[in-house]
Parts: C-alpha cells; sequence; structure tokens
C-alpha cells in the first residue's frame, strides 16, 4: 500500500461562502430570486362551441378549450394566485388574409367577454397574430410568396381592436412585422382604446423550439419557414435593436422568446429598459422538460422551477409558461 501523505494545502481564510448554505432556514434567507405565481402567465387555446375539450398531444395537461370551458379552466388558474392568461385562437375557417383572426364573434372575442364579465383577478391578454387564420400559416399577408409587412400592418391592427373591444387589458402582437406595435398603438387608440396596453413579441428567434404550439395551433407555414421575420437565433445585438424600436414606438411591456435560450438578452435587457420585461418559455421548452420527465430521466418539478428561476434570475418580471398552474401549485404548497 502507498503511504498516505497529506499535502500541505492553504485554508480559504474568513470568506467561506458554504456558511450560509448550511441549512434551509438560511438558504431561503439569503435567496435572490423568489419565483411568484402573480409574475406568471397562463397560454389557453380557445376554439368555438361549448363544453369542448381537445387535448394537444404535444403539449401535456393542455387542451384547445371552448369559451365556457376556458373560463372554468381560467377560474382555477386565478384561484392559484397565477397572474393572467393569453389567449390564442384557433378558428373554424381560415382564409389568405387571415381575416377570422379580427372576427368579434372568433374565439377569442368570445371567451374574452365571458372572463371580462366574471372579473376575475386575472390580467386578459389575447395574442396578436395571423398564422392561425391564415391557409398558408405564416404570420402576415402574402404577396406571391413574400409576406407583405405594411398590408399586413392593418390586420394586425384590426384584430387588436376587436380584443380589446372584446375585454382584453393587453394584447401582443406576436407577428415580427415591422412597425406593428405603432400600427397597433395608433389602431387601438382612434378606436379610444387608449387604456389597451401593449405586450411586445419584440425580440422573437426562429426557433424549432416553437413546433408543439404550431401543432396545438395548427399554424405551420404551409410553405418555406418564418425566417424573413423572425429573427436569426445567432443575433443579440439585432435584439437589442428590435427591443429598442418596440420601445420607442410604445410598447408597455417587452417580451423574449424562447426565454431558455435569450438568457443574455434578458440580461442585457434588464440593463437597458425600465420597461417591465416579459419572457415566453415556449412549448419546446416545456415539451423537453416533459419528454425528460416522462422516461424518469429528469425530475419534473425541479426542472421547471429551476428552469422559471432561471428566466426570473436573468431579468424577467413576468414568464409566460405552460407550467403556470403547476408551479403555482408547487410555490403555495412551500
Ligand atoms: C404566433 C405565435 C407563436 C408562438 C407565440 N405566438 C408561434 C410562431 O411564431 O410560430 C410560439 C409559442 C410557443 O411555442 O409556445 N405567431
Ligand atoms: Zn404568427
Amino acid at each position: 500500500m502507498r503511504e498516505l501523505v497529506r499535502t500541505q494545502v492553504s485554508t480559504p481564510g474568513p470568506q467561506r461562502p458554504r456558511r450560509l448554505r448550511t441549512r434551509d432556514a438560511l438558504r431561503s434567507l439569503v435567496r435572490e430570486t423568489r419565483l411568484e405565481p402573480a409574475g406568471f402567465i397562463a397560454p389557453l387555446f380557445v376554439t368555438s362551441g361549448r363544453n369542448r375539450r381537445q387535448e394537444i398531444p404535444s403539449l401535456k395537461g393542455h387542451a384547445r378549450l371552448s369559451p365556457d370551458l376556458a373560463v372554468a379552466e381560467a377560474h382555477r388558474l386565478a384561484g392559484l394566485g397565477v397572474g393572467g392568461v393569453l389567449l390564442f385562437g384557433i378558428p373554424d375557417a381560415k382564409d389568405a388574409e387571415g381575416r377570422a383572426a379580427a372576427d368579434e364573434t372568433g374565439p377569442v372575442p368570445a371567451t374574452l367577454r365571458m372572463l371580462a364579465a366574471e372579473r376575475l383577478p386575472l390580467a386578459l391578454a389575447a395574442d396578436v397574430c395571423l398564422c392561425e387564420y391564415t391557409t398558408h400559416g405564416h404570420c402576415g399577408v402574402l404577396d406571391g410568396e413574400r409576406i407583405d409587412n405594411d398590408a399586413t400592418l392593418p390586420l394586425l391592427a384590426e384584430a387588436a381592436v376587436a380584443y380589446a373591444e372584446a375585454g382584453a387589458d393587453v394584447v401582443a402582437p406576436s407577428a415580427m412585422m415591422d412597425g406593428q406595435v405603432s400600427a397597433l398603438r395608433s389602431g387601438l387608440d382612434s378606436a379610444g382604446r387608449d387604456d389597451t396596453a401593449i405586450v411586445a413579441y419584440a425580440s422573437k428567434h426562429a426557433s424549432v423550439l416553437y413546433g408543439p404550439f404550431r401543432d396545438a395551433a395548427g399554424s405551420t407555414p404551409g410553405f418555406g419557414d418564418r425566417k424573413s421575420y423572425q429573427m436569426d437565433p445567432a443575433n443579440g445585438r439585432e435584439a437589442m435593436r428590435e427591443l429598442e424600436l418596440d420601445a420607442d414606438e410604445g410598447a408597455d411591456v417587452l417580451m423574449v422568446k424562447p426565454a431558455i435560450t435569450s438568457l443574455d438578452l434578458l440580461a442585457r435587457a434588464r440593463d437597458r429598459f425600465d420597461l417591465p420585461l416579459a419572457a415566453y418559455q415556449v412549448s419546446g421548452e416545456a415539451a423537453m422538460i416533459e419528454a425528460a420527465a416522462e422516461r424518469g430521466w429528469i425530475d419534473r418539478r425541479g426542472a421547471v422551477l429551476e428552469s422559471l428561476t432561471a428566466i426570473v434570475r436573468a431579468g424577467a418580471d413576468i414568464v409566460v409558461t405552460y407550467f403556470a398552474a403547476d408551479a403555482a401549485t408547487w410555490l403555495r404548497q412551500r
């Protein structure tokens, strides 16, 4: 056997960060980031009809809901202290211009009217885009195979006004058209809706992580991809420019997405802007956690809370997350 030789090394001196990690009471005393259900927004997919619930295979625990069932779900979320809901519409019919997006009898306005009447302590937000409503699945109208930016703007503004009139506190343009925040602001103001806030999807990358959502919303582009309007995931300075433009155009809240691939952008945005910041933990982020948890490869609760904590630590005040109800439940148990 080899003789054990104790090597001489220096000890840490007075600085011992481990002192504050010795037991849970101390760890929680010095915790820098605390999650609160009030900062979560839950996405909801709404359809027409009554008592209709269609499970979404790619988004575990989520379903396309008719307005009455969406209201029931909103009651549950409010009871858990969740801060808000973000509505996405699944229309009965689509056309090339996505006209159904602005139809005041569509699923989103119908749900908003019912939710507004309930006076729940929830912020009511509606996503504003054309992709769920167009036959080709792009976020704007076409000119040949080109996405026509400026022809799309009035259609987005009309949809936003319809949602505001149905009771949305917040509209959230996600089409990544240049000038969309200005278009919504002036459209809302001229309709007398100067109180309706705009959460701008300002930094939105062309990400593979939206795949499960597109299954849920039936919004996969019929040809090509979204790279001519959503940003290249390689670009961070461009993201700062997009955020700056949306702030200048009158956005009330700036959002980045996906969340986990944008933590650097959240941190930079936190230093640069004093507007509230939101992050969207998108469908693919949820799917990765669900799939690994299902195989027993990851602890689901731990992964959800750790990812949400990282997003808030990076600088997000608000997190749109498919785990809003679960995380709120766990936080109340702690
Ligand atoms: C619509 C929209 C998308 C998401 C939010 N709004 C899909 C897309 O841009 O393709 C993604 C949300 C998610 O993946 O959870 N433009
Ligand atoms: Zn879209």
